[in-house]
Order: C-alpha cells, then structure tokens, then sequence
C-alpha cells in the first residue's frame, strides 16, 4: 500500500510539473473578450495582453479574440468550455455576476465553471446621449425624457452587458422603464458609432469607452453613475452623480477580472496569476487604465479566493437589484 502511495504522490509531482513546464507552451494564450472589438471591456484585455505578455518575459504569446452576443454569454460559455490548460481565459466584468440574475438558463454555470485569476480594474460610467439632443445638463435631459415618453432609445450591448445593467438600473430609478425602447449591439463600440452619429438616442457606457468621445464633443455627458463625484478626472469631475441629481443610493461601477476554465492546473493558475499581478503593478499598464477613468486594483482582489468570494458576494447584491428593476431573458 505504502509503495501505491509513493507512487501516486510521484506521479502527482511529475503532472504538476508537466503542467509548469509545458505551460505556456508554443500556442498563443488567448484572451477572450465577450463583445465586439474597440470597446471597454476589449481595451481592458488589449492592455492586459501587453502587460502580461511583458510580465512573463515575453515567452507567452496573447491574443485577444471577441466573442460577442447575447450579452456577452456566448464569449463566456466557449471559455467554459474551452481546455483547461491555460491557453484560453476571460478578460470580464460585472456581467459575470448579473447574467445568472438576467437569464432563466445561462450555457454555463456560476461561479462553478469557472476559475478565478483576480480582479483588474474598476471603472466608473457616465450616461451619454447624441450630440442633437436638446439637453445640455442633467435635469434639462430627464426632463426631455419625460417629455417623449416612448418615442426615445437607448442602446446597449445585450442582457447581462454592463451597459445593459445600468441602463435598467437607471431607467427603473428614474421610473422611466417603459418611456424608451432599448437597442442591444455587439458591444458598446458599435452602439457610440450608433449614438455618435444619431441613429440612437442615448446609453450609460464606461469610461473608458466614453472619455474620448465626451472630450471630443461627439456625444454629450450628463451624469456619472459612482456614489461620489469623479473629483480626480479633469474631465469628469464637474459632472453631478446620479445621487446628486436625486436618485437616492445609485451607486454602479463596473469591475473586471480574468478567468480560466474549471480545472486548470493549480502551477498554471499560479503562473497566470503572478503574470497578472506584475502586469497592474506595470506603469504603462496603470498609465493608460487611469488615461481613461479606470482605477486599477490593488487589493486583495487580486489573489483568487478574494476575487471569487467578490463575484459570489456581487452575485447575491445584484440579483434582488435586477429583479426589482429588470427583464429575463428566456
Ligand atoms: C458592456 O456594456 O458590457 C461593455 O461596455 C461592452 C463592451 O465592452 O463593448
């Protein structure tokens, strides 16, 4: 018996080891990004690539790949289903915790199919509108609202995507869930081409996402969605909070993280890990997240067990959220 239990430890040390030495292994990683390419969440991952791909000396090939649709679901259930060798992850955000709220069967299981790497970055969201809107603060814009119940849009990037949830969110606070129709994209790239050139009429989008084109004058800003007043972005600071402007205890902002599939082998969940933590110590990294409004994180969320225990808590706050205020989707 003793003889049977050397060997197993034996043979148990060599796998593990295998899985170290053979991981990364020639193929790129691949970073999969669950909506369109251009957008918030897919800046987030092209970023990261960067940083990781330096982090572990350049010997680990990224890609990132968008997977888009269904609110982003369809990108998340191919990583749920991809080999669990490390060479296919997630690059997501707050959608993995409202999903499971907003659809009545997903085509994965949380947070069980799933491995958690560690958190990246919060990022706050503004509500945006179209350029020939005739609203230039807060109140005049709910006001306009009010005034074309019905006859007004909002787009967004499918159930379950991060402008989706705010907007539900935001439309419910504001006792306005039927007074515009809402449009579902790929991804909230495709929808600012949409509102930047009229075609819809608003949406609450990341800043990392809407920075640009705020300070460009393609789209008007009218409010952030944190619970304080974005005081140290010289862009966004004079915009009123949603609190401010009376919608008592709106406090939204978006979070990311990087996932692999279930049973991934501990050595390889560990390399990935210590990647990602040098890769938001990395000052270009932070550099060009804070560019854009993005805090990144530093806390313990970075270390696994934090990061699920973090996504299971925003799992639990965010389902009475969405049922007092939101659709299922079938
Ligand atoms: C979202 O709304 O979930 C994201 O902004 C979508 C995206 O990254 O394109």
């Amino acid at each position: 018996m003793k003889r049977l239990l050397v060997l197993a430890a034996a043979a148990t040390a060599m796998f593990a080891a295998h899985a170290q030495s053979a991981f990364p292994s020639s193929k790129p990683i691949s970073l999969v990004v669950p909506f369109a390419a251009g957008g918030p969440t897919d800046r987030v991952a092209r970023d990261l690539a960067e940083a990781m791909r330096k982090a572990m000396g350049g010997n680990a090939n990224f890609v990132v790949e968008n997977v888009n649709g269904a609110g982003g679901t369809i990108g998340v259930a191919k990583v749920a289903r991809a080999a669990p060798d490390g060479h296919t992850l997630l690059v997501h955000h707050i959608g993995m915790a409202a999903a499971p709220a907003l659809y009545r069967k997903l085509p994965y299981k949380m947070p069980d199919d799933f491995e958690y790497l560690g958190m990246i970055n919060e990022v706050p969201m503004t509500i945006i509108g179209k350029p020939q809107l005739p609203a230039n603060n807060y109140r005049d814009f709910e006001n306009y609202i009010r005034a074309n119940s019905g006859k007004l849009n909002i787009a967004h990037a499918g159930l379950g995507s991060a402008s989706h949830l705010c907007g539900l969110m935001w439309q419910s606070a504001i006792k306005a869930k039927d007074a515009m129709t809402t449009i579902p994209f790929g991804g909230t790239a495709p929808a600012m081409n949409a509102l930047v050139g009229g075609q819809v009429d608003m949406m609450c989008d990341q800043t990392t996402n809407t920075t640009g084109q705020i300070e460009a004058g393609r789209v008007k800003a009218f409010a952030v969605t944190t619970a304080k007043p974005l005081s140290n972005n010289k862009l966004l600071k004079d915009y009123p909070t949603l609190q401010e402007m009376g919608l008592k205890g709106f406090d939204l902002t978006i979070w990311h993280g990087l996932y692999a599939p279930k049973g991934t082998p501990p050595a390889v969940l560990a390399q990935l890990n210590t990647a990602l933590k040098a890769a938001l110590k990395d000052p270009d990294f932070i550099k060009k997240q804070e560019g854009l409004g993005a805090v990144v994180v530093t806390d313990k969320r970075v270390e696994p067990a934090a990061h699920k225990a973090f996504v299971i808590a925003e799992m639990n706050k965010l389902k009475p959220v969405i049922e007092a205020a939101g659709k299922f989707a079938d």
